[in-house]
């Protein structure tokens, strides 16, 4: 049974987010809406989340005596990772210790925030279809394993990074050096192991939003939102929609997987499963153990977006992820390098049919950081993309 407090007060039911960003700031204002005490976490001041937050807090999070001593500090009921980059050994040792229960797991949050610990857990220990891959801790080691087997063309990837950082592709001998060269450079913390992986040729790839949530019963029950079907440009999420239309095998061997990887991950709340597909064969690529960017989507899409089913779940209460009109996201880019940017053509953009706007309110922006989103809901999928693109498209930032 879950008893909800009342922020600010001695009763309150407290959450920590570990990041925030745009992804953490919606999971805040779910929280918010439900009266839960919220602290927001991030490594700089004026994060989009912290905004939005009864309180923000500034610090190293993959330092884990600053983690430790935030988390004694401020004793939340949960803490939530939304990025990969925190000590989770930390958060291990706290959650071991009784100190504070981390969601999904810590155990989720370490596995998940290097790609070997995830790929191993998926493929070895479970058994699902992957792409073929090696870890390489050398440029020799890295061309050993393309000739060994994994082949050309291959996807070389930091084993610590996301967004695409570090990430290319390989088509020849001669582009080997230049991807160890960029992984290396692209990696989130300077230890050279990177992942090769065999190139998958897939017709579609699905990110199937998977929720851990307490049933009727009492029970933990899992259930599955309408696949959302994404395009990636150099490893970054440009637009997503939902739902992605799937045969029926497809999608049976995508929930399949989805369950198996999630069961294993544990504990409670909403998981970003990605797939690639191609006719009835389905591989498992990565998971996150919290809401997905694809699942932006969500927002104009379902009656409880991945932020609300997610922060339903982590509190013990009931889920809905039930559709209720198709839908598209498209990311709108900062375009500028510059601090307090400002958007012109917001006005149009919400002009266009079935159309809804986030800014996130990032403090500064790069050329390609991700400074908002367009959504568009319409009767079908195309016209959802046509008008979500076109609604990014009429928003216009450039520095002030
Ligand atoms: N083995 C592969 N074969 C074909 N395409 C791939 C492969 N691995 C990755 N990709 C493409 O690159 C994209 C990004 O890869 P991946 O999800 O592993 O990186 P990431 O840095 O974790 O990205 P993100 O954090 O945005 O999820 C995938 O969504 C897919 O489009
Ligand atoms: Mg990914």
């Amino acid at each position: 049974m879950t008893t909800l407090g009342t922020p600010l007060s001695p009763h309150a039911t407290k959450v920590m987010l570990l990041g925030s960003g745009e992804l953490g700031k919606e999971v805040l204002i779910a929280l918010q809406r439900l009266g839960v005490e919220t602290i927001a976490v991030d490594r700089y001041d004026n994060a989009p989340g912290q905004q939005v937050a009864h309180h923000a807090r500034t610090i190293t999070m993959s330092d884990p005596a600053q983690l430790k001593a935030l988390i004694e500090a401020e004793r939340p009921h949960l803490v939530v990772p939304e990025i990969e980059a925190i000590a989770t050994p930390m958060l291990e040792e706290l959650e071991a210790a009784g100190t504070v229960r981390v969601i999904p797991t810590a155990r989720a949050a370490r596995l998940t925030m290097d790609r070997e610990g995830i790929r191993v857990l998926a493929a070895e220990t479970l058994g699902l279809p992957t792409s073929p891959y090696k870890f390489c801790n050398s440029l020799e080691e890295l061309q050993a394993a393309i000739d060994g087997g994994i082949g050309y063309p291959c996807i070389v990837k930091p084993v610590m990074s996301s967004s695409g950082k570090g990430q290319s592709k390989i088509d020849g001998p001669d582009d080997v050096k230049k991807a160890w060269d960029y992984a290396m450079a692209g990696g989130r913390v300077s230890h050279g192991r990177v992942i090769v992986e065999g190139f998958i040729d897939f017709d579609y790839e699905i990110t199937q939003l998977t929720v851990r949530a307490v049933g009727a019963d009492g029970q933990i029950t899992t259930s599955f939102c309408d696949p959302i079907g994404h395009v990636q440009v150099s490893g970054d999420y440009v637009e997503s929609w939902q739902p992605h239309p799937m045969h029926p095998a497809a999608l049976e061997k995508s929930r399949q997987i989805a369950k198996a990887v999630t069961d294993n991950l544990g504990g409670q709340g909403l998981f970003g499963v990605e797939l690639f597909v191609k006719g009835q064969e389905v591989w498992f690529s990565e998971v996150s153990p919290r809401p997905h960017d694809t699942g932006l989507v969500t927002l104009c899409t379902q009656h409880q977006s991945e932020f609300e089913l997610h922060a339903r779940a982590i509190l013990g209460l009931p889920v809905d992820t039930s559709l209720r009109n198709p839908g598209a996201s498209a990311v709108i880019y900062g375009g500028v390098e510059a601090q307090g940017i400002v958007f012109d053509g917001v006005e149009e953009a919400l002009r266009v049919p079935g159309s809804d706007l986030r800014l996130f309110g990032k403090p500064e922006s790069f050329v390609k950081r991700r400074m908002g989103v367009a959504l568009a809901r319409a009767e079908n999928v195309d016209t959802a993309r046509a008008n979500a693109k076109l609604a990014a498209s009429k928003v216009r930032p450039r520095v002030a």
